[in-house]
């Protein structure tokens, strides 16, 4: 456990989880930049150890290659000495180790959006092969239906992301850390930061 300098709460790292097109790397990103921490966004955690792309590890050796390699990451990650703010990938909780891993010091944020919104944002979803060359707001239906309950058991905090800017976003999710007293306002970077006011 580590504690965030000018508060007496202890607080681990933090980490963003929900489907793709939540948008937790662009979150994780000025969320970071508030509070003074390094990002890690995962599935650029595991292209770095791998040495490959994600459709590559998917194409030679199959999803669950990509779940190994994504476990090892996210352990790697998590011991980290200092807090960061993780970016997790759709599936992660899929594993009980994950689960178990992320529950152990981190705290849990589900960036939630209807099947319709993560479609509309994720395009023909080039770069994420559980959805190329298929119906991706039928894939995202499924995985909702799927993936919410763990989403559910593991968060602390949920934002909806529908219709709101990546500040938007961003505020919504200090706002609650602030509220379980987890973040006090001094710790904050009060500078506006690059992409804040991007859509999701
Ligand atoms: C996946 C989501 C992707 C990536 C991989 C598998 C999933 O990350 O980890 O393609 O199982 O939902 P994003 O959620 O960042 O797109």
């Amino acid at each position: 456990m580590v504690t965030v300098p000018g508060s007496a709460a202890p607080i681990g790292h933090l980490a963003l989880v929900g489907l793709m097109g939540a948008g937790k790397t662009a979150v994780g990103r000025v969320l970071a930049d508030r509070l003074r921490r390094r990002h890690v966004d995962l599935d650029r955690a595991i292209t770095q150890l791998a040495g490959r792309s994600i459709g590559v590890i998917f194409h030679e050796g199959g999803e669950s290659t990509f779940r190994d390699l994504e476990t090892q990451s996210l352990v790697l990650q998590l011991e980290a000495g200092e807090p960061i703010v993780l970016s997790t990938g759709g599936g992660v909780l899929g594993r009980g180790e994950n689960r178990v891993v992320l529950a152990a010091d981190s705290i849990v944020v589900w960036l939630r959006a209807r099947p319709e919104t993560l479609a509309d944002r994720v395009g023909d979803g080039v770069g994420r092969p559980l959805l190329e060359g298929r119906n991706a707001l039928g894939v995202l239906r499924d995985l909702a239906e799927d993936r919410h309950p763990a989403y559910e058991r593991a968060a602390k905090v949920v934002v909806d992301t529908d219709g709101l800017t990546v500040g938007q976003v961003v505020d919504a999710v200090l706002d609650a850390l602030m509220d379980f007293g987890v973040v006090r306002p001094e710790a904050l970077a009060g500078q506006t930061v690059d992409g804040a006011g991007g859509r999701l």
